[in-house]
């Protein structure tokens, strides 16, 4: 494995100076120059590796900010996931092996889930769902969630997943600002040998939706539940369905999906992406990072709710024909063991997880994964979160066994697709544990200041993306005017992806976290806004401010301050209450670490909440060389707010 060990610094330092000359003359770094000169050409190139009806009129449209890929051509997801395998030898291939938390398995072939996706998107269709409609699945981790998606894509509805671990106000909210006519849900999921009541969640949820025409139910837990006016069960609707339902046609600029996630404003944002253009985009980068050939048992640890199950669970891994394994529950349950023990079993070839979920394991010491047979491994990868470079030691040495090379992607919602990676497919590079490396071929990135002026090497700033991409969110959903607030702020339509970065001397890209107000737990998105809000939404809470602070297993942890209304007491029960109220409006993800009630808020005189200050005294740090505010808010009364902030924090 090519990676330079430097020893003069620490056992965790690895530089690869010497090798330089290598560097700019390897292959990936000429495929990327030639790639940055024209990148309609290239990415025209890539997209002929898709099955088209009809190929494109115009390979990019940009009215800046809006990019419009492969203008004029015809493109159907579920022809290029399943319809192109079924007459070659991949059609009896295991396409999914999924495994429940209880130890059940099943293993659909590309044929049967071909028919499995046929005969649900007839029942769609059958329920009155017709291109262009919106339908939310709402879904634990099981085979029906990819196949309902795929159903969607193969008629052309608008797919709109919402993580299962959402709450019924987060479904309301996403569900009325798509107007879903459908929603598609279990009677329940298992989480850590519970069942989650999704029924009762939706039936909670859609006294407020009025979009919604029917409930689609499937019978997953085997939990009572009742069945209402407008619900059916799947099993009912699939039955006498035929097993092939001829596909749309449809348009490359067709929505795809719509996939909400967290932002700076107090609500979720709709990120709208588009057919043919992020097809091109998964399709490539899956082949560049992972380099997926036929022998693969590909396992992305993923949740399908959120975007990297959508992209490298669903869609990519399908359009290759590779073997996956889905699996239902989490890494730790019932035994901290999970991931290695599916290694040994299926002889998994690609890992493909976060950060957190390794630093999880890492506590449980060497011994667990010592005692699995990992040596079917040939690539480990990491994607959410800045992953520590002692984090990433311990996966090349402990499970990869330094014969896998790790792949680090650095992507968002957003970008549809994996933007900054090592592409192994392409050519194995020197690697530096806790750097993404470089942006993918035809992909342009920079790192800028606050003017928007591209900043030298090894200096901190923006990440920006210069050039539209086609993994790229066509808007928000029906929001045009918050896409371009949210996005392009900066000159020359340059793309604003809210996270800090430096470029070394080598090129190699360095991530640094969010420069916004979204923080990241467990590697989940959440807006510190969307949170304070929420926290107002309790009776008993005048004021909120919101901030994070690092955490040795998640990454970052939530930390709320609050003012109460005049007429309630502080105590430990109200502070349990509150807690409650964050679970049950956004969802056990969003659960803060730590509450403190204060008698004000830290802000500025002109009214802003001191976000830098608050992360410095939850994490302990001084405040730093903090000058006058421009509002004249003074380094005193920034160091008082500081200090009393300190007490309140130090006598809990
Ligand atoms: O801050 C970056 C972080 O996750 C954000 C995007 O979150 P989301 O839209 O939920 O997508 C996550 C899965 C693609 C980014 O703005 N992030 C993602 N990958 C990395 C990362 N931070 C550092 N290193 C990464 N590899």
């Amino acid at each position: 494995m090519s990676i330079d060990k430097d020893n003069s610094s620490s056992d965790i330092n690895f530089t690869s100076s010497h090798l330089k000359i290598s560097l700019d003359k390897s292959t990936f770094q000429i495929k990327r120059a030639q790639s940055l000169q024209n990148i309609e050409k290239f990415w025209t190139e890539q997209a002929k590796n898709l099955v088209w009806n009809k190929y494109w009129d115009k390979t990019l449209e940009w009215n800046p900010p809006f990019a419009k890929w492969f203008v004029g051509g015809l493109v159907n997801a579920s022809i290029n996931c399943l319809d192109k395998h079924i007459n070659s030898e991949i059609k009896n291939k295991a396409a999914i092996i999924w495994e429940g938390e209880n130890g059940e398995n099943i293993t659909l072939t590309y044929y049967q889930l071909y028919q499995k996706v046929n005969q649900f998107s007839n029942a769609l269709k059958n329920l009155g769902i017709r291109k262009g409609d919106r339908v939310t699945i709402y879904l634990p981790m099981v085979p029906e969630l990819p196949i309902a998606i795929l159903a969607c894509s193969r008629i052309g509805a608008i797919h709109n997943v919402i993580f299962s671990g959402f709450s019924s106000t987060a479904l309301v909210d996403r569900i009325n600002d798509a107007k879903s006519k459908i929603i598609i849900t279990a009677d329940g999921g298992f989480r850590r040998g519970n069942i989650i009541e999704l029924k009762k969640i939706v039936d909670e949820a859609i006294i407020n939706t009025p979009s919604i025409q029917n409930v689609i139910v499937l019978r997953r837990t085997g939990n009572h539940i009742e069945m209402r006016g407008k619900d059916v069960w799947w099993h009912e609707i699939i039955q006498n369905q035929s097993s092939y339902c001829e596909p749309e046609l449809i348009e490359s600029i067709h929505p795809l999906f719509i996939l909400y996630t967290s932002g700076t404003t107090g609500k979720p944002k709709g990120v709208v992406h588009s057919t043919g253009g992020y097809l091109t985009h998964i399709y490539s980068t899956a082949k560049w990072v992972f380099d997926f050939n036929q022998q693969d048992i590909f396992f992305c640890t993923a949740d399908i709710g959120w975007i990297t199950g959508h992209s490298y669970i669903v869609y990519a891994p399908l359009m290759h024909g590779v073997t996956e394994i889905l699996y239902e529950g989490t890494a730790d349950y019932p035994h901290p063991d999970r991931y290695w023990s599916f290694i040994e079993k299926y002889g998994i070839t690609i890992l493909y997880t976060t950060p957190t979920a390794l630093r999880m394991y890492m506590r449980y010491g060497n011994e667990i994964p010592n005692s699995f047979n990992l040596s079917t491994l040939r690539l480990l990868g990491t994607v959410g979160e800045p992953i520590n470079p002692e984090v990433w030691m311990w996966y090349f040495t402990i499970i990869g066994k330094e014969k896998c090379p790790i792949v680090d992607t650095w992507w968002q919602t957003e970008t549809g697709g994996i933007m900054i990676s090592h592409c192994t497919g392409i050519d194995i590079m020197p690697m530096k544990p806790g750097s993404a490396m470089f942006p993918v071929p035809g992909v342009d990135l920079a790192v800028v200041n606050e003017e928007g002026n591209t900043l030298p090497q090894n200096q901190k700033g923006y990440l920006v993306i210069r050039k539209p991409w086609p993994g790229m969110l066509m808007t928000l959903w029906e929001d045009d005017g918050k896409y371009k607030n949210n996005y392009w702020k900066f000159q020359n339509y340059y793309y604003f992806t809210g996270d800090y970065a430096i470029i070394d001397d080598e090129l190699y890209f360095w991530l640094l976290g969010r420069s916004d107000d979204v923080i990241k737990i467990s590697g989940h998105r959440l807006g510190t806004i969307e949170l304070e809000s929420t926290f107002i939404s309790h009776e008993s809470v005048a004021e909120a401010a919101v901030t994070s602070k690092p955490d040795r297993i998640k990454g970052e942890s939530i930390i709320a301050f609050l003012v109460l209304k005049k007429d309630f007491v502080e105590s430990d029960q109200l502070r349990k209450e509150i807690i409650e109220h964050i679970r049950n409006n956004i969802g056990a993800i969003a659960t803060p670490n730590e509450v403190y009630f204060v008698d004000r808020l830290p802000k500025t005189r002109s009214g802003k909440i001191m976000r830098r200050l608050l992360k410095s005294v939850v994490s302990g740090l001084t405040i730093g060389d903090t000058t006058t505010l421009e509002d004249g808010t003074s380094i005193k009364e920034i160091q008082k707010i500081y200090n009393d902030l300190n007490d309140i924090i130090k006598n809990k």
